[in-house]
Formats: C-alpha cells, structure tokens, sequence
C-alpha cells in the first residue's frame, strides 16, 4: 500500500484467520504464520491456528464485547513500533480483515506513518455460516442480492444504516448481533419486514461445535446457551430449511 521509507523496514500484513477451522485458512495465511517475527492476533482465533505460528513473540491484542479489550489507539501503536523493528508482522483478525475488522483504522494510521500493508483476505463468517447451512446466499429464483450488515456502531459514530441496507437485499447476514436477536426482529418488522421471514442462526460455523437453529422474524430461532460467535441470517433462501426444522421441532414436542 506504500513503499518503506529507509527509516521504516518492516512491512504489516494484515492477516484474515477465516472462520476458525485451521484448514480454511488460506496458504499464503499459513505461510506467513509460520514467518512472521511478530503475530498480534485477535480473541476469536483459535488455539490450533495460533500454534502456526513459528515466533515465540505473538501478542493477543483481541477485541470481544464485554471481554478482553486492547484500545484501538493502543493496537496502531504497536503495530507501528513492530514495523519500525521487525520485518514481517502479521496482525491476525478473525474471518476477513476487511469485513468489521477495523482494518481501515490500522491501515490509515500504518500507511500515514510510511509503512508498507499489506492485506490477505480469510473466509468470512457468512460465507462459513452458508457453508454450514447448505444454502446458498443466492438461490436462483430467490435472491440476487446479499447485504453483510451489523447493527453494532463503535463510541461516537453515527448510527448504522443496516435496517435500510437488511430491507434493499434479499439476504441479509447480520454480525456481532446474535445478543440482540429480539430487538434485531422487532426492528426489522417494524421497518416492513414480513414476519414469516425465514431466520438462520449459525454459530461457530466451521468449528467442531457449530450449530444451526432456524426460525421466522415473529418465532425466532431457538438458540440454546452460545459459547462461540453467532451469525443471524434472514432471507426467504431459508425457508424450505426452516419450516422443515420448524416441523420437525412441532413433531418432537408432540410426542414428547
Ligand atoms: C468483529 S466481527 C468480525 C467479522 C470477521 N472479520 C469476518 O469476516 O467474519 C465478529 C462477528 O463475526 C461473526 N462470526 C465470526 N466468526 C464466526 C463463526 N465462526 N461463526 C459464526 N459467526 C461468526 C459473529 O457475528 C461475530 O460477532
């Protein structure tokens, strides 16, 4: 993104991890785990991607709501400090650096001080979370449009446009959301939404304890107690899955 200047010599890649399964991390992810000098990794990525990575100097810098938080400020400074000493350092985010990773933060701040970034992208969580469910995103007949949206606004900045963006697309994958399941529905049924909108939730996708829920803008999925990060999908793609899953739950507490 720029060259180094003769003061600077190190160059800041800024690393998606993907989902969490290990193999999907891309190749050239995996190479530069293992030939970075310094790593700075993020909360969510997990144990066994961390242990690619060769250098014994990796520092967590995660930020997951309501647990361990490093200040933004504090994150570019750091970065900045690696670049100025070492020459590979990798800042390792979860999914793809440049879906609400605050890649731009880091980048801006890094470029304006004349240091060379470089990014590489990682799955991100929807497309893990579709892989989960087995529905694509675009069913033909059904959805040509696909919004990747969060109703989380950062400290000070202006309200999110996600409701205007959720009712433009067809499907919509709603992050760092799953806490707000109830308040997300209402919002969008008060926006016109249709009730009987199908809804997905996907946690953990990719990982060992993934799990799926289905349901409908008015009858949210059942999501039991969450360990891991969850993504909220809605679109009519989902509606074959849901009223089967919704059938067979009826099913189950009939005969139980
Ligand atoms: C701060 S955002 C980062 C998104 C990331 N940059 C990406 O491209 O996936 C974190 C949110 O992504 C979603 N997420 C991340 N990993 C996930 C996974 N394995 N399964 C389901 N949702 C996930 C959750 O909604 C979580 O709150």
């Amino acid at each position: 993104m720029t060259s180094n200047s003769s003061a600077t010599r190190g160059t800041v890649f800024l690393v998606g991890a993907g989902p969490g399964a290990p193999d999907l991390l891309t190749v050239r992810a995996a190479r530069l785990l293992g030939e970075a000098d310094i790593v700075f990794y993020d909360a969510l990525v997990p144990e066994e991607i961390l242990s690619l990575i060769k250098t014994s100097k990796k520092t967590a810098v995660g930020k997951r709501s309501g647990r361990f938080s490093t200040a933004q400020n504090f994150i570019n400074k750091q970065l900045l400090d690696a670049a100025r000493k070492y020459a590979t350092v990798v800042r390792l985010k979860g999914g793809d650096p440049m879906l609400f990773g605050r890649a731009h933060e880091e980048i801006s701040y890094l470029v304006g001080k004349g240091i060379s970034v470089k990014v590489v992208p990682g799955v991100t969580a929807a497309l893990a979370a579709s892989a989960e469910l087995g529905v694509s995103m675009t069913k033909r007949g059904q959805a040509r449009s696909v919004a990747f949206v969060t109703p989380r606004v950062g400290e000070g900045m202006a309200e999110s446009s996600w409701i205007r963006a959720a009712l433009a697309a067809d499907t919509v994958a709603i992050y760092m959301g799953a806490d707000e399941i109830g308040d997300i529905a209402a919002a969008l049924i008060v926006a016109g939404k249709a009730m009987a909108t199908p809804v997905a939730v996907v946690e953990s996708a990719s990982l060992p304890g993934a799990g799926v829920a289905y349901g409908t803008l008015a009858r949210l999925p059942k999501v039991e107690k969450r360990d891991g990060p969850a993504l909220i999908l809605v679109g009519d793609v989902y509606g074959e899955a849901a009223a089967q899953a919704m059938e067979a739950e009826r099913c189950r507490q009939a005969s139980a």
